[in-house]
């Protein structure tokens, strides 16, 4: 297999087990991973509360937002629909929150669909042909369009025109339809699958990062106020370290984090009632869950710290590989607790301090092997 057939295939198991993790979430059957970076039923409700409605209002990705306050304005001034934008991103990071600020800075309404929503090229022409000028259509998780909308997208980008066609098999035809200037803002969590001639039909790219622990605690006051949450800046600090990065979790640990001080406590969140509480949730100084530190246990107490394959992993925490890979790995990889070597995972020394252990002498970090070496699956 070429190294890009290996990629298309990890990202194709990827969104397969990020769309199992939605569902699980909307089942309540996920309601324990109070860290996953997918919103369940009950964020989605809360979260139309909690997004900022204005650029001002949005904090941190400073550069994106510079950029884009200048793209809006100069459109603004011109009073024509600014370029297409492209939001790229892990879940969580306000890519939706973008969206819906850029259709407000402009003054103009949004539609909004997501690449799964539209099974039929049909799908898409309804949207596209009803628009009025100037309109928002916003394309959630657009590296999923299917092949004949993602085509019918390129011209309606492009020319500002669709493709219409009208009957079946030898006899259809194309009807050429011209459809109002709009704006396409599209998001996703994985732009490296676009095809480039659509990733190309976009003028703006903002690629969101993870936060700094100090815009968390920002972000995680303004929510207090708006949650009626008495906060003590202690405790908005308490709960930014273990937000994994990630805004949307960092309001829902905000809102466990209230439910405990209200049941136990007098209702205010300070430095020891947020301990507490995240203590009770599982949630250590890092963000890391019972499902992470199981991961990391597993490599460094049955295997010396790996390597390990990822499917004995697995078997050792109890779970699919692939939640494993998906939804643990790519947290620890980034807090650089675990490496992907080709012979398996492998525990980094960080990972063996974060336990409270010293890493053995020799281990020098990823790939550096320690204790039994290749490891077995029944040992
Ligand atoms: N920069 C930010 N400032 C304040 N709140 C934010 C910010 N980014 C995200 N959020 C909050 O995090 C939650 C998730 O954001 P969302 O835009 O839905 O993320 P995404 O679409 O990238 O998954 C929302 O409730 C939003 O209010
Ligand atoms: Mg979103």
């Amino acid at each position: 297999m070429t190294r890009r057939a290996d990629e298309d295939e990890l990202a194709a198991r990827e969104a397969e087990a990020l769309d199992r993790a939605a569902a699980a979430r909307d089942a309540d059957r996920d309601a324990d991973r109070v860290v996953s970076p997918l919103a369940d039923a009950d964020d989605r409700v809360i979260e139309t509360a909690l997004r900022p409605k204005r650029l001002a209002d949005f904090v941190g990705q400073q550069r994106v937002r510079d950029q884009l306050s200048l793209v809006l304005e100069s459109a603004v001034r011109r009073g024509r629909p600014p370029d297409h934008v492209l939001l790229s991103g892990p879940p969580g990071l306000g890519k939706t929150t973008i969206a819906m600020i850029i259709a407000a800075e402009l003054g103009m309404p949004m539609r909004i669909t997501s690449g799964p929503a539209i099974e039929r090229s049909g799908d898409l022409a309804a949207v596209l042909s009803t628009l009025t000028e100037g309109e928002v259509v916003f394309i959630d998780e657009i590296h999923r369009l299917a092949r004949p909308a993602e085509e019918m997208l390129y011209l309606a980008m492009e020319d500002f025109r669709v493709d219409v066609v009208v009957g079946k098999g030898p006899g259809a035809t194309a009807i050429p339809l011209d459809i109002a200037p709009f704006t396409l803002v599209g998001a996703t969590t994985r732009s490296g699958l676009l095809p480039a001639p659509l990733r190309d039909r976009f003028g703006f790219t903002a690629h969101m990062d993870f936060y700094q622990p100090a815009e968390l605690e920002i972000i995680i006051r303004r929510s207090a106020g708006l949650l009626g949450v008495t906060l003590r800046d202690e405790g908005a600090a308490e709960l930014a370290g273990r937000s994994r990065g990630t805004p949307r979790i960092a309001n829902r640990l905000l809102r466990r984090v209230r439910d405990y001080a209200e049941v136990k406590g007098n209702g205010v969140v300070d430095r020891a009632v947020a301990r507490a509480a995240l203590e009770l949730y599982e949630v250590d100084e890092q963000g890391l869950d019972r499902l992470d530190r199981a991961v990391l246990e597993a490599l460094i107490r049955r295997y010396g710290g790996g390597p390990v394959g990822l499917s004995t992993l697995a078997v050792l925490v109890g779970e699919e590989a692939v939640t494993v890979e998906v939804v643990a790995e790519p947290f620890l990889v980034r807090r650089g607790l675990l490496a992907r070597t080709p012979r398996g995972r492998v525990a980094t020394p960080a990972a063996w301090e974060h336990l409270g252990l010293t890493p053995p002498e020799g281990n020098t970090g990823p790939g550096g092997l320690t204790g039994p070496g290749m490891a077995t699956l029944f040992d």
